[in-house]
């Protein structure tokens, strides 16, 4: 807009619009705030940014104990949910929401965005050892009590009946304290974090490896089965926590192996088109679990990767056409408008009775957030890439968009991102549009009126829409390991305890062959010779491999030589021993037979 009273003109006609859409969401209505928000985005969603941002950020400090002016309840570094404490009570404290709100404080202090956090972050790190160890109704901190949802805003345990466990807790919190602890490694030595962090971290980490192939709720606390959010935040800190324990000296091998596991396994979600968010539930399976999952695990030195559903890779876009259309298709607007949205399409919650899902704050950031994440990586590479995965998304954009590859040279570079890029901020504008006019966010808001529903002042809403404030701005997160990776053959069931091997074989070798193991447990690869186990001949002519298996155990296997095709076993019988317990480790100490 370069006309301040052609401005001032759409302003007045979009608020009459607006007004008129309190009354009701009808489709012309929103396609025309769409055109709105069109014409006014630049200055809209800049202005909003330039009035939410610091109400956000105030109105997260305002919820943290004891001197947050809704936490006054609430011990130090614990953050409540939201202030409301009927319909619905939200004064407590969740592991996930304050977890997630921390990763921002976090990051906005270690990267100096924000040099004053420093006395909080030291406070939810006393809140969170004392949490671990409070006796809860699923454990004590050794027998799965680190998978309960949520405390007392005093640090006690709540004891009413709940969908407990959830998995998510601890691999959200660990992932936010590695990413102090990595700062703090470079600012005060390795034996200062391994006294103060590591402890804490351990015990979550220890918790996410040998849980993370159980069952539990999701993080809308309504479906006990796996969840796609859930598995995917896993295997991040498992990953990061496999580097922090290398960089500390500790051993990484057991979080090493299960974030190869949980990897594996977080590719069954996807179906074709999306990722189904839980593998129980009895619904669609879409659902804004998935857009938070890739926007909470992007690595932009991973690109565009599939597998770990980063925000620009085809999976999590054509992901992302699926839960939009859900949408679009429930409030009923144009085709490739933009459109607020919710949790999952078939959500009951909060709406009048057997009412239709309202619109979240925290999920519509979400869908801004992710293709703000996708336009950082795509410029970062100079090119796109539209896959036959992905076609139908692009399409939404230009509808004569063909498959293939596109750099800065092109113009359908130009156009798409162009296109995407204002779809985004679009999707701010409609946020905005549903912000009143104190900028108070609540947890949702109804998608007839516009108005608040639900909890105020939910921290989680305010959090998600500084996240996605900080991508808009191209900021990206720092990388946790997500790059190059390659998903397991096989995904292994490692549930249950596990114990850490070593194989050791002396064994000469002529040039060219390899020493390889293979045995009768799923670990060793059930003796498959073709996928049977490399083993490193660092120390020739001693091989070595280190293996998780099931702890106590029976097991048998050979070692084997390979020289191209040709595979030659070890001399009968069968090697054999029984695996220690859970958590201890062994050597094995072999000569070639
Ligand atoms: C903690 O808060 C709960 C809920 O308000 C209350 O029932 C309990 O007595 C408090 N415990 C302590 C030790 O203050
Ligand atoms: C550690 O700090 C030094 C000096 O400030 C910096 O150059 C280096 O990149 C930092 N390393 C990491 C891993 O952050
Ligand atoms: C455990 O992992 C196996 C192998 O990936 C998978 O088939 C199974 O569904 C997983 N179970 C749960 C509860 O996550
Ligand atoms: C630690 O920080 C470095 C440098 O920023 C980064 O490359 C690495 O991935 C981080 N490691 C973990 C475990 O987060
Ligand atoms: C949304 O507003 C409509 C119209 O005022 C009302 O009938 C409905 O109960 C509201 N829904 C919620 C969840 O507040
Ligand atoms: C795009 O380029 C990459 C790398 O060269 C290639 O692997 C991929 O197949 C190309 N995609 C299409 C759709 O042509
Ligand atoms: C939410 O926060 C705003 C800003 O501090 C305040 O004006 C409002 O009263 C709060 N609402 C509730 C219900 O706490």
């Amino acid at each position: 807009m370069t006309d301040a009273y052609t401005q001032a003109m759409w302003s007045f006609a979009c608020n009459q619009l607006q007004a008129l859409s309190q009354t009701r969401m009808r489709v012309v209505l929103v396609s025309a705030l769409s055109l709105c928000s069109t014409v006014l985005s630049p200055s809209l969603v800049d202005s909003y940014i330039a009035i939410e941002a610091p109400i956000a950020k105030a109105g997260i400090l305002a919820n943290i104990g004891p001197n947050g002016a809704y936490a006054s309840a609430a011990a130090p570094g614990v953050v409540i949910a939201s202030p409301s404490t009927h319909d619905p009570d939200y004064l407590y404290t969740w592991v996930r929401d304050a977890s997630l709100v921390f990763k921002l404080l976090i990051d906005q202090y270690t990267t100096g965005q924000d040099p004053n956090l420093g006395q909080h972050i030291q406070d939810f790190i006393q809140s969170q050892t004392k949490l671990q160890q409070v006796s809860n109704p699923s454990g004590s901190v050794s027998t799965g009590g680190l998978g309960e949802p949520k405390f007392q805003v005093n640090e006690t345990d709540f004891t009413g009946s709940w969908g407990r466990p959830q998995r998510d807790g601890p691999a959200l919190r660990s992932t936010a304290l590695i990413t102090y602890a990595n700062w703090s490694l470079n600012k005060t030595g390795a034996s200062n974090v391994l006294k103060t962090l590591w402890p804490i971290i351990k015990l979550d980490l220890d918790y996410v490896a040998a849980n993370w192939n159980q069952t539990g709720f999701d993080l809308w606390e309504e479906v006990d089965s796996s969840s796609f959010f859930t598995t995917a935040v896993q295997h991040r800190a498992l990953r990061q926590g496999a580097a922090l324990a290398a960089a500390l000296g500790q051993d990484a091998s057991t979080y090493a192996a299960q974030a190869d596991n949980a990897f594996c396994f977080l590719q069954s979600y996807w179906n074709g088109h999306y990722m189904t968010a839980n593998t129980g539930g009895d619904r669609s399976g879409i659902d804004s679990n998935t857009v938070l999952a890739s926007i909470h695990t992007f690595d932009p030195a991973a690109g565009c990767d599939a597998n770990t559903f980063q925000p620009c890779s085809d999976k999590a876009l054509s992901n992302l056409k699926v839960y939009l259309d859900a949408f679009r298709s429930l409030y009923r607007t144009a085709p490739d408008a933009t459109v607020p949205t919710g949790r999952y399409p078939e959500d009951e919650y909060m709406t009048a009775i057997g009412g239709t899902a309202n619109p979240w704050y925290l999920c519509t950031a979400a869908v801004a957030e992710q293709l703000y994440g996708a336009l950082i990586v795509w410029k970062k590479q100079s090119s796109l890439e539209v896959t036959d995965t992905s076609l139908a998304f692009f399409q939404q954009f230009d509808d004569s968009v063909k498959v293939g590859n596109y750099t800065t040279a092109d113009e359908t570079y130009g156009q798409l991102v162009g296109a995407i890029r204002l779809f985004a901020e679009d999707t701010l504008a409609v946020h905005a549009n549903y912000t009143p006019a104190n900028g108070a966010l609540s947890e949702q808001f109804n998608r007839t009126t516009g108005a608040g529903v639900s909890a105020a002042n939910l921290t989680w809403s305010y959090a998600a829409v500084l996240t996605a404030f900080s991508a808009r701005a191209g900021n990206a997160p720092e990388s946790w390991g997500a790059a190059g990776l390659k998903v397991p053959r096989v995904c292994k069931l490692q549930s249950g305890p596990m114990s850490s091997v070593t194989f050791t074989v002396n064994a000469e070798t002529t040039f060219g062959e390899s020493i390889y193991l293979t045995g009768s447990v799923v670990a060793l690869e059930v003796w498959n010779p073709t996928t049977a186990l490399p083993m490193s001949a660092a120390d020739y002519p001693i091989w070595t491999l280190t293996v998780q298996v099931p702890a106590s155990t029976d097991i048998q296997y050979k070692y084997i030589r390979k020289f191209g095709s040709s595979v030659i076993w070890e001399s009968d019988p069968n090697n054999q021993f029984t695996s220690p317990a859970g958590g201890e480790t062994v050597t094995l100490e072999d000569s070639w037979r």
